[in-house]
């Protein structure tokens, strides 16, 4: 059961998660820097976290303080690059998964001329990773869009986004050509789960949010085809890849009815891949754009690009798995990473409801192989929890080891039944603010991160016993765990 020599390990970040610094040397806002932390909710009420509106959008525009906006500091990543960096490289890290931030590159998003000091700051990242050989992999778009095309153009519903974005990625792939891996979009299928976060649609001011959700979607299918082919031109030897949340679904029981609904779930959740992987709409996904009066502006020009330039690789984000039935009133409601779904009795769960399954990453993985036949790359999967600081300062989260171990033991036995996984990131390797719920005290990191909810600490950083053991893990390539 070994991992071939070249295997890629290392962790993922998010700009709007880390960077902080939401308004220095020439950022603009992004959709995350409106998010806030919202103590009064259930942390498992994954809706009502991620729910925005467009008066809520308005009051976080006048509203300067950092105080109620934890994205707007992050954990002062800005500042601190270099010393995380070197701790990734301790690790032993092959790679780094991070974004570029789009506001501090393209600020507004629609202006013509890029702001040198956004790519300045991102070149420093890029050599200083390369000072201890760790392989930048980009993700060019993750949830953090200029604000300003969410509100000017109701986000990716419009498609003038297409251009803004090529434009972009362009300014991306002309500054940092050392890079080779690339990430279109996070998560793109999550569109259709939370609009704003994912496609800058502010969903009070749609008419028809399906039909923008899905329009928004087509978008970007065309804008990842375009600048897939571009970076082939501009980075000869790049590889672009397609990026999915990995939402394994299984039914209930065996009853045909709920074979069926897991299926449909299924079905819906692999079709942005169908589509990038394999250049074309599902057939069946035609028909439920038919069937549900969807009607989606694609052209003829945009689905021969769609075509013509596939993905190289297929990427996802694997957490947890769930459950589903025909009729959902038997079942147990948790929620999950961008969505809410059945809870499994045979599966334990982190303290935000997260459904614990090593072996539905196996699954995954051979599911995802068996489709698509295209070189597999996990770029997220982790586990948040709540850690305490020791007074010595040491993080004792044996819960996290054990959480990583299973699952390298399934990712194991997947590449030893002929997968082929290029590399595994583990979300995150540094505690960051939450996506969702934009809490600290959510952490994933084997660096722990001494900030809490509400900004108050050192921002000191700090090794977790799991640290030294992903170190191990790494220096023996998956052997010891
Ligand atoms: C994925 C995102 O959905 O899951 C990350 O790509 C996110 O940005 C991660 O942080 C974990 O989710 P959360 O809500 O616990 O931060």
């Amino acid at each position: 059961m070994n991992l071939p020599s070249n295997f890629l390990w290392g962790g993922a970040i998010a700009a709007n998660q880390v960077e902080g610094a939401w308004n220095v040397d020439g950022k603009q806002m992004s959709v995350a820097d409106v998010a806030t932390y919202k103590p009064q909710l259930d942390v498992k009420d994954y809706k009502r976290n991620s729910a925005i509106t467009e008066k809520e959008i308005k009051r976080a525009i006048n509203d300067k303080k950092v105080k109620n906006y934890p994205k707007r500091r992050g954990i002062d990543g800005y500042h601190h690059y270099k010393e995380d960096i070197k701790l990734f490289a301790e690790m032993g890290f092959k790679v780094l998964r991070f974004s570029i931030a789009w506001s501090r590159i393209y600020p507004m998003g629609d202006e013509m001329k890029p702001n040198e000091k956004g790519i300045l700051f991102y070149q420093s990242v890029i050599n200083e990773l390369h000072k201890y050989q760790i392989e930048p992999m980009i993700t060019i778009s993750h949830y953090e869009m200029p604000l300003n095309l969410a509100i000017k153009y109701n986000g990716w519903s419009d498609k003038r986004l297409i251009d803004f974005y090529v434009k972009f990625a362009k300014t991306c792939f002309l500054s940092f050509p050392d890079v080779k891996y690339w990430l279109t979009f996070n998560e793109i299928d999550s569109v259709t789960r939370h609009p704003f976060i994912s496609a800058g649609i502010i969903p009070d001011r749609s008419e028809n949010l399906l039909e923008d959700e899905y329009q928004a979607l087509h978008n970007q299918f065309v804008a990842s085809a375009i600048v897939t082919k571009l970076a082939h031109e501009i980075i000869p030897d790049s590889q672009v890849g397609c990026m999915l949340t990995k939402l394994t679904t299984y039914p209930a029981s065996c009853k045909p009815e709920d074979i069926l609904t897991t299926l449909n779930k299924n079905i819906m959740n692999y079709f942005p891949a169908d589509v990038q992987v394999k250049g074309k709409y599902p057939e069946l996904i035609l028909q439920y754009f038919k069937d549900n009066k969807l009607s989606i502006n694609m052209t003829n020009r945009e689905l021969k690009l769609i075509k013509e330039n596939t993905a190289d690789f297929i990427s996802f984000s694997y957490y947890m798995s769930m459950i589903a039935a025909a009729d959902e009133d038997g079942l147990k409601m948790t929620s999950g990473n961008t969505i809410v779904g059945g809870q499994n009795p045979y599966l334990k769960a982190t303290e935000w409801g997260w459904s614990i399954d090593p072996v539905g990453l196996r699954i995954s993985l051979i599911e995802l192989y068996d489709r698509y036949h295209k070189p597999l790359f996990i770029v997220e999967n982790g586990m948040g929890t709540n850690d305490k600081l020791e007074k010595d300062k040491t993080i004792h989260d044996q819960y996290r080891i054990k959480y990583f171990k299973e699952h390298f033991i399934e990712m194991k036995k997947a590449v030893s039944s002929g997968v082929n996984l290029l590399g595994y990131t583990s979300w995150a390797p540094i505690d960051l603010v939450s996506a969702s719920t934009s809490q600290m005290s959510k952490r994933y990191g084997f660096i722990y991160v001494d900030l809490d909810d509400q900004g108050n600490g050192t921002g000191k950083r700090y090794k977790k016993d799991s640290f030294y053991w992903y170190k191990r893990v790494i220096d023996t390539n998956g052997k010891e765990l």
